[in-house]
């Protein structure tokens, strides 16, 4: 049921403010500043033994696995690789002994995550799935795992699961890191920012009618480029993946800094750059990566920080988003770059919710 909305995915997308807080529901522990799941089914010893960790997934999983890798790395201090379930499942890689494995799975039915899940656990590495398809057959076959509760996401395109998928993922990083170097005051930190962010997502919703305009002014163009830094370069992949595939536009994400190794010929005046510049640790980089795309008469889209004056210098139009910490800021830029590839879809009168070759979960390898 679509409510009032027009489409499956504008519904999805308006849902993430619930959907990110129920993700968080009775996980959150302040006692011991850290976060807790009901089926990891880790015995205390494979917790203390960790030390490393495989994600595995395809499309928009794949890209919250990497904002994972991220998120792990800096909360705690755990090395992770990021496969591509495809090409893991028929890789043959040393794996060490300690390694764990973490399917990521909206519909828990990727034919690619189900097979890299089992070669994973045929290496008895336990496997850990994150999934939102409750009693999925990825879901019933993992050692342990936990569930998104976003409810049912109907559209192709995957919104809401993205969202729920990083804050799962975040605090998962807050809890390995507090068996591990994270104080309890840091742990504290972090669960006051992840309860505040429900609201934030709230706010960037608020950015719509900023991107309708914008959509109108760019959905003719045959070309796009996203670009990001850090925590911010899986959502530049995931923005050029939504347009790909619900409006049929070009389009490619990445690193900022990579544009000069080659993609930046690709930079005329029909081709915008949508930028990820909210403020932080690479505001300064990814200003001069901006600039140099305007540079090259590219135009330049910038998500970014409220009343960012110097941004504003350089960007021709701007989608502002609320501050969080950096480790946050993945799952609220999302929220513009998902309405972005609506509205350019709509414009091109593209059918939004089931876009052409594509079914909602890929069953077959
Ligand atoms: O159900 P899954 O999360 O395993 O699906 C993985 C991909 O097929 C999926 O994310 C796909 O890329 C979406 N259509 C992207 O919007």
């Amino acid at each position: 049921d679509k409510g009032d909305y027009p489409h499956h995915m504008l519904k999805e997308i308006y849902e993430q403010p619930e959907t990110v807080a129920n993700a968080m529901r009775g996980r959150l522990d302040d006692s011991d500043s850290t976060a807790h799941f009901g089926g990891l089914n880790l015995t205390a010893k494979q917790l203390r033994n960790i030390d490393r960790v495989v994600m595995t997934a395809c499309g928009t999983s794949y890209h919250a696995g990497l904002v994972g890798e991220y998120l792990f790395e800096e909360l705690a201090r755990l090395p992770v690789e990021v496969e591509y379930a495809s090409e893991f499942r028929y890789r043959n890689p040393p794996m060490d002994p300690r390694t764990i494995l973490v399917a990521i799975t909206q519909s828990g039915e990727t034919a690619d995550t189900l097979a890299a899940m089992r070669e994973g656990k045929r290496m008895g590495h336990p496997a850990l799935a994150i999934c939102n398809a409750v009693g999925s057959t990825i879901a019933r076959e993992a050692d342990g795992g936990v569930y998104l509760h976003a409810g049912p996401e109907i559209g192709v395109a995957s919104t809401k699961a993205f969202t729920s998928q990083s804050t799962v993922l975040t605090m998962l990083a807050l809890y390995f890191g507090r068996t591990r170097h994270l104080s309890s005051l840091q742990g504290q930190r972090i669960i006051d920012e992840l309860r505040a962010l429900p609201d934030a997502i709230r706010k960037a919703l608020g950015c719509h009618e900023q991107v309708k305009k914008i959509a109108n002014r760019y959905a003719e163009c045959n070309n796009f480029l996203y670009l990001g830094r850090q925590y911010l370069y899986p959502v530049a992949l995931e923005g050029a993946l939504k347009l790909k595939e619900i409006s049929y536009i070009h389009a490619e994400g990445y690193p900022a800094a990579e544009m000069k190794h080659g993609p930046i010929a690709l930079v005329d005046p029909h081709t915008p750059s949508v930028f990820l510049v909210p403020r932080g640790n690479v505001f300064d980089k990814v200003m001069s990566n901006m600039q140099e795309i305007k540079a090259r008469r590219g135009p330049v889209i910038a998500v970014c920080s409220e009343g960012d004056r110097e941004v504003a210098t350089v960007a021709d139009d701007m989608i502002t988003v609320p501050d969080v910490p950096e480790y946050l800021q993945p799952i609220v830029t999302a929220i513009p770059l998902q309405l972005l590839a609506y509205e350019i879809a709509v414009l091109r009168g593209c059918d939004v919710d089931k876009p052409r070759n594509l079914a909602k979960s890929v069953t077959v390898e």
